[in-house]
């Protein structure tokens, strides 16, 4: 499953280079691998200035332009700066956001042309695809937007840990669990990347809340971070080696992330061999000694401007900032620079294909939705059934998340428009609806950096003689419930936020009783930007579709899973809990105030390994939805599961387990499956959660009574477990058992078993590396994994 790949580098750019960077070059162009690059980087670093070799590592500072820009791209987050002398002409580098689609202005001054990007499916809603395949086919178009509107890196993907559903940035995030995320991840680096532009895998690493971002230390054990939080990030680096890493703003066990050598030069360099360029948060850190970031290998500083610049050097001049240290990270950066279309002098067409993109946008989406409940098989709704359509975000439909996770679009398919375009639909409701907004909504101020304008609306209320006549006036209710947030603050467990409204509740009762009164059955549909409350409604209806923010063509992927048209073969990413108290960082986040000025500083990382279902399987806790659940429209039965190769025992680090299911669709339409390999290992020294996600396999859509064989392999490295006290990843010896499971309540599967002889030790780590702060005993603070 896990492959090394060398990455496949354009003649084209090494050709145009020539051309540009006078004299910098050797004669040999032929060669197509990264170290050819870095060679090169090598030798133009030796022609620069030591005032120029510290420009390349800050950017140019908010709204100055960079030094030797050749073509401008309104609306990018940040550059790396060129340079030009007599004897260099090199280009400056576009940086843009973002996870769910290039985010650009959509227009650009004396220019009537426009600009607009395709808002993808967000990275909460691609996860739960479990197919790979499908997210490197939408990195694929995705990244051709990069290319053809100008800009050279991606500021994504964004992969953090889904450690709690409030986190208002979850949105852009895949899982709660690192092998998903980290599969998902390198699909979605590989597919944007094939285009010949950057990625930049974010924010490294457990930036995990919002609440006082620059500041909020996060204080965890070596082994959490090791086995949750980075492994999500090594999977990513292992599989797709992006061109960039970004750094986070939080401090982790009290220094921050872009100034840890440890993380940045012993893990990612040295263990991990990364070797693209890392990049600073913008404005994170300490940013009265920027030399701490360069120094700890944090490459490039963004975004950067005059102040960091002279202080750096400063710090040179000083003798802080080693020139050795200077021209290491300016050799990373220019190796990466060297790929980049605008080295390429390539000029964008600035006319990405937008109506595939639309398609390609809208097919994702429906694919990886998550139906949730389907009662008395009310979804899919048939084409003689007339559908009235209740609550405000049918109009007020929200394509994705806010902050730099945003893309300006130029129009988004509502979820009235969408099931207009499919259904019988109540049209006089969908009006009322629409004319009620319009009266009656209010723009949601303060956002961090909101592209687009957005707004919320409390929902119309009705009478039960209104609910009665719509009920007998159609045959289905459809009640769309949707929720705004994103990057700046943290969701809370309140009323409108993770919980729904009293007017939303009322709805939902409403609605459900005059329905229900005449047989009529009632579904809503969830375009929420994370994890929301079901408990408290989920029981008052028949069914229940999880859309997340479907990108812009929203209404239309909803309504293609509704009609049936796409069975749904998505499942859940993270776990819905029944209660938020029940999640096992509840107590912690976003943090605590030690110092009483108000806000959260310190974030306890209590519980360990045992996030998401690692720790609701392993403390026996009932949830809402599993992680890895999702319903069909057809059913699937799994047979013949067994584990075809062990070459643990022989191989040690180099072996693995080989594992494979037959899935067959027993039921009566075409669907896909998506199969998970869950673990049990034995605890021996280390306590181990129940069960771990260790690989997962989707099929192909299989017609009514066909079936295909599944085939898993885990790598030693994802089997391990990590053994702070000798700094070393092992595989401990024992009896294993592997679940092969449609989700991860492994109530009714069978295990196949397989035995480890003896202890594998698969890695040694740098030893001391991310050490709780002095003084902090582990037990002090670990309540529910110990
Ligand atoms: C965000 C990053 C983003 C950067 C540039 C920061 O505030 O945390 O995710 O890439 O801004 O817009």
């Amino acid at each position: 499953m896990i492959i090394n790949k060398p990455r496949l580098l354009s003649i084209a750019v090494i050709a145009a280079l020539s051309a540009t960077a006078v004299g910098c070059l050797d004669s040999d162009h032929s060669s197509d691998d990264q170290s050819d690059y870095m060679e090169r980087a090598q030798k133009l670093v030796v022609q620069l200035t030591d005032q120029e070799k510290i420009r390349l590592l800050v950017g140019s500072g908010w709204g100055t332009p960079p030094i030797n820009i050749k073509t401008d791209v309104a609306g990018v987050a940040g550059y790396i700066n060129g340079i030009k002398n007599d004897d260099l002409d090199l280009p400056a580098v576009k940086l843009a956001d973002g996870p769910a689609g290039l985010r650009i202005s959509p227009t650009r001054e004396n220019d009537p042309q426009t600009y607009y990007a395709t808002a993808w499916p967000i990275g909460s809603l691609l996860a739960s695809s479990w197919d790979p395949k499908l997210v490197e086919e939408v990195g694929k178009a995705f990244g051709n937007e990069v290319k053809e509107f100008g800009v050279d890196f991606l500021l994504a993907p964004g992969m953090n840990i889904q450690r709690n559903p409030l986190n208002g940035r979850n949105f852009e995030y895949y899982s709660e669990d690192p092998v998903l995320g980290g599969i998902i991840a390198a699909a979605m680096v590989d597919g944007v990347e094939s285009n010949g532009v950057g990625t930049t895998i974010k924010h490294f690493v457990a930036n995990n809340s919002e609440t006082n971002r620059r500041n909020i230390d996060g204080i965890m054990t070596p082994r959490s971070l090791r086995e949750i939080y980075l492994r999500s990030f090594h999977i990513a680096i292992k599989n797709a080696q992006p061109w960039a890493l970004m750094t986070s703003y939080n401090k982790i066990n009290g220094t921050y992330t872009n100034a840890r050598r440890d993380l940045l030069t012993s893990i990612i360099r040295d263990e991990w061999s990364f070797d693209g360029l890392v990049m600073s948060d913008w404005m994170a850190g300490d940013l009265e000694n920027p030399y701490t970031q360069i120094e700890a290998g944090n490459d490039l500083i963004e975004p950067g401007g005059e102040n960091i610049y002279n202080s750096l050097l400063a710090s040179y001049e000083n003798g802080d900032l080693s020139l050795d240290t200077i021209n290491t990270s300016a050799i990373r950066i220019l190796t990466e620079a060297l790929q980049t279309p605008s080295y390429d002098l390539y000029t964008p067409t600035n006319t990405p294909d937008s109506t595939a993109h639309a398609a390609l946008s809208r097919r994702a989406a429906a694919e990886s939705m998550v139906l949730l409940k389907n009662e008395g098989a009310v979804l899919p709704i048939t084409d003689a059934q007339s559908v009235a359509a209740f609550g405000i975000n049918q109009i007020n439909t929200y394509k994705g998340g806010t902050g730099s996770g945003d893309v300006n679009v130029e129009s988004i398919v509502n979820i009235a428009t969408g099931l207009a375009d499919r259904f019988a639909l109540n049209s006089e409701l969908a009006d009322d609806y629409a004319q009620f907004f319009e009266d009656n909504k209010v723009e949601v101020s303060g956002g961090f950096g909101n592209q687009m304008p957005y707004y919320t609306c409390d929902e119309p209320t009705f009478t039960t003689s209104e609910f009665n006549d719509y009920a007998a006036a159609n045959d289905v209710a459809v009640i769309s419930i949707g929720r705004i947030d994103g990057e700046g603050s943290d969701r809370l467990n309140e009323r409108g936020s993770y919980l729904l409204s009293n007017d939303e509740l009322t709805l939902i009762q409403g609605v459900a009783t005059a329905f229900h009164a005449q047989d009529k059955k009632v579904v809503v549909v969830l375009n929420v930007n994370g994890v929301v409350d079901t408990s408290e409604w989920s029981n008052e209806v028949d069914g229940i579709l999880l859309a997340y923010m479907p990108g812009q063509e929203a209404g239309d992927a909803i309504a293609d899973v509704l009609s049936g048209d796409i069975n749904p073969s998505g499942k859940l990413a993270q776990t819905f809990p029944i209660n938020y108290s029940d999640v096992p960082s509840s107590a912690t986040f976003p943090g605590t105030d030690t110092d009483s000025d108000g806000t959260p500083d310190i974030e306890y990382y209590n519980e360990g390994i045992y996030v998401g279902y690692r720790y609701y399987t392993t403390f026996n806790h009932p949830v809402a939805y599993p992680f890895g659940f999702g319903l069909s429209y057809t059913t699937f039965g799994y047979s013949a599961p067994q584990i075809t190769k062990n070459t643990l025992n022989s191989d040690g680090a180099e072996g693995s387990i080989k594992l494979s299911v037959v899935v067959t669709n027993t039921g009566n339409v075409t669907g896909k499956e998506a199969a998970e390999v869950y673990i049990s290992a034995p605890q021996v020294e280390l306590d181990k959660p129940a069960i771990e996600l260790k690989a997962f396999a989707k099929t192909n859509a299989l017609t009514a009574g066909s079936q295909q064989t599944l085939k898993f392999e885990i790598p030693a490295d994802i089997l391990a477990s990590f053994d702070a006290s000798n700094n070393q990843w092992i595989i401990e010896p024992g009896e294993y058992s592997a679940y092969i499971s449609p989700s991860s309540d492994i109530t009714n599967v069978a295990p196949q078993t397989f035995t480890i002889n003896s202890k594998i030790i698969v890695s040694n780590t740098t030893p001391g590396a991310l050490a709780l702060p002095e003084g902090v005993d582990p037990a002090s603070f670990i309540t529910v994994s110990q």
